[in-house]
């Protein structure tokens, strides 16, 4: 008998997720919650989780990578976390008005993030890139925006251009030309484009993704920081870091304490409690954020921006979040994720090198870890640490494969199968398994033809 493909071992294997996915399409449009969790033939449906282990409906153990969208960085259900939330549950989640752990959570927020004078709390990054966009528009009285090409930045309307090819074209139906007409997609490292969109000062912000377009599968030079520092300042434009998964990964200030350039603006997510639902924030320059504060009769109906929303600061966010970044205000997560990323990195490499395949695993100095399979026209010219190939194709048909290869072997990556988020739990033996694996998977993709 012939030896069962990999997509069919994935489909016996995980029979009780095929057996789930078939049941949610019919409930729940395109059978999963989120457009990034769709694999084919199905994604995998999970139960638990806990440190850097997650598990399936089948009973199946997985190292994980995805941590919460990039988000935890102390694994899943880190025992402090999980007792500050269960603590505050028993107290309340939500008061309708302010709670006395909000200022412990912006006072922890303003010390480690260089931009945030001042702290506006909200539900999720989506939000945080929205009201962002709405400060910058309603300070500098200009309509545009900019963004770079393949630069993620959540679900609003304005920011649904430039992720995806062709740049120019929104990513969603139902986008009105309108909400996007406003927003100029550029290259990234290109100073001369950038100074020219600026010129006519008619730009209100100029967002970046911090660590690089998809937590920096395209990377920004080091210097370009500084270019858009003294770029955006020079046109009167605002400058906003994207810092959803860079904000407290990156190091536990960003991006920005890193790079030592600070943003007008920088919008938080997942990171401010380490992915209990319903975090965000937009931090900045308090003249910026000023543009919130309730003043006469005149400016309050016709000049200031407003905000409202249930769970904003609510009490459960505010427990974990504090709990969350006491932790990483340490700096040892940081450390540990990325001396964890380096191993898995190294180890990687290894595999691709010892089986001569073209091909680079890069981390763009933090730990989030990518995979590019393929020739690279820059091959030689590069740190192979920051990534400025914009121009590499990273093949979904791959990256499936890779998926679900790692996933027959007990790895769990972002569903593109390309990207691992590390985290500082991610053990020795995490570590060893998932480089294995990695060899193994590029073996089966050999074999049946999926690499070519
Ligand atoms: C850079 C960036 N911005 C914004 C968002 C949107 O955040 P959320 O999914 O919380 O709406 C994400 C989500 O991963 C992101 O990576």
């Amino acid at each position: 008998m012939a030896k069962p493909t990999s997509l069919e071992q994935y489909e016996e294997k995980f029979s009780r997720s095929k057996e789930m996915f078939g049941k949610a399409e019919g409930m729940v449009p395109r059978g999963v919650a989120h457009d990034a969790w769709q694999v084919s033939p199905f994604p995998l449906f999970l139960t638990r989780a806990r440190g850097s282990r997650i598990w399936d409906v089948d009973g199946n153990e997985f190292v994980d990578y995805f941590g919460g969208h990039g988000g935890k960085m102390l694994g899943h259900a880190h025992p402090v976390v999980v007792r500050a939330a269960q603590e505050q549950m028993e107290k309340g989640v939500q008061f309708g008005t302010c709670c006395d752990l909000m200022l412990e959570w912006a006072g922890i927020i303003q010390k480690l993030v260089p931009s945030a004078e001042r702290i506006e709390f909200m539900n999720s990054g989506t939000e945080a890139v929205l009201y962002g966009v709405r400060l910058a528009r309603a300070y500098t009285g200009r309509k545009k925006i900019i963004r770079f090409q393949f630069h993620f930045a959540g679900a609003y309307d304005a920011v649904t251009v430039g992720y995806k090819k062709p740049f120019e074209v929104s990513v969603s139906a139902g986008v009105l030309p309108s909400a996007v007409e406003d927003t100029i997609v550029l290259p990234m490292n290109e100073e001369a484009a950038l100074e020219e969109a600026l010129r006519n000062r008619d730009v209100a912000v100029v967002m970046v993704e911090a660590a690089g377009a998809s937590s920096g599968v395209v990377g920004i030079k080091p210097s370009f920081y500084q270019t858009m520092r003294g770029l955006t300042e020079k046109y009167g434009t605002l400058l906003l870091f994207d810092e959803v998964v860079t904000g407290f990964r990156y190091s536990p200030g960003g991006v920005q304490a890193a790079v030592g350039v600070t943003p007008d603006l920088t919008t938080l997510g997942k990171g401010i409690t380490g992915v209990m639902p319903g975090s965000g924030a937009v931090v900045g320059k308090k003249n910026v954020m000023e543009m919130l504060l309730f003043k006469d009769e005149h400016w309050n109906r016709y000049q200031r921006v407003s905000h409202f929303g249930t769970f904003n600061a609510n009490p459960l966010c505010a427990a974990t979040g504090i709990a969350y970044l006491n932790i990483i205000a340490t700096g040892q997560p940081t450390q540990d994720a990325n001396r964890n990323t380096r191993k898995l990195r190294d180890g990687m490499q290894a595999k691709l090198d010892e089986r001569e395949i073209p091909g680079c695993i890069y981390d763009t100095n933090f730990s989030v870890l990518h995979v590019y399979l393929g020739k690279c026209d820059l091959q030689g010219q590069c740190d192979r640490v920051v990534c400025l190939n914009a121009g590499k194709e990273r093949s979904s048909e791959v990256g499936q494969a890779l998926y679900r290869n790692f996933a027959l072997q007990g790895v769990k990556s972002a569903p593109r199968g390309f990207d691992f988020y590390v985290s500082a739990v991610h053990s020795g033996e995490d570590l060893k398994r998932t480089i294995k694996a990695f060899g193994n998977s590029l073996d089966t993709m050999i074999e049946e033809k999926t690499l070519k």
